[in-house]
């Protein structure tokens, strides 16, 4: 278990457990590759981050994770990989998120692409994205190198 703050001061738990925090969790966050490059989503407000989004009623976490890929970027996952989970202690709410690495097989332009603008396709990370206002908070704390770590070293990473 890692225990470190977010960017906006609020306390993160992630693990790589199953399941440690919620069998059931509302939130989904999906590591996505597509031909040796990284697919994020540009989020209108928040900015680039990898596609995620909330478990809708009836859905289970995986199938959310799937629909919010193709929602955000058109991407179809092909093989989806649980990696963890963390907790968000909020100021008011706490937030249970499921982080799944995805690969996708293919791009299918999308009609709208929601609350984003659709797909980010890049080669490699900045290092310095925590510093890089077109950046979303999401990927601004330790959640994203220490799942990118742990994705690294996975059979199904290339
Ligand atoms: P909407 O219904 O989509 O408007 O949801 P919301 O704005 O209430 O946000 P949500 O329920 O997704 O999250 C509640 C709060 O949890 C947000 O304001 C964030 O501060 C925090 N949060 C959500 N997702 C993450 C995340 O991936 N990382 C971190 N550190 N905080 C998050």
């Amino acid at each position: 278990m890692k225990t470190f703050q977010d960017y906006y001061n609020n306390k993160v738990e992630l693990s790589f457990e199953d399941h440690p925090f919620d069998k059931h969790p509302k939130h989904v966050w999906v590591i996505c590759r597509y031909e040796n490059r990284w697919l994020l989503t540009e989020h209108k407000d928040r900015g680039k981050e990898f596609p995620g989004g909330k478990v809708e009623e009836g859905e289970t976490p995986e199938e959310a994770a799937i629909r919010e890929v193709k929602e955000e970027t058109g991407g179809i996952v092909k093989d989806l990989t649980y990696i963890g989970q963390y907790y968000v202690s909020g100021k008011s709410e706490h937030i249970v998120k499921n982080v799944y690495f995805a690969t996708i097989g293919e791009m299918e332009s999308q009609p709208t692409y929601y609350e984003t603008k659709g797909p980010i396709l890049l080669e490699e990370l900045p290092s310095d994205l925590d510093k890089d206002p077109s950046y979303s908070f999401m990927m601004k704390d330790e959640v994203l190198p220490i799942s990118l770590t742990y994705i690294c070293n996975l059979s199904v990473f290339h």
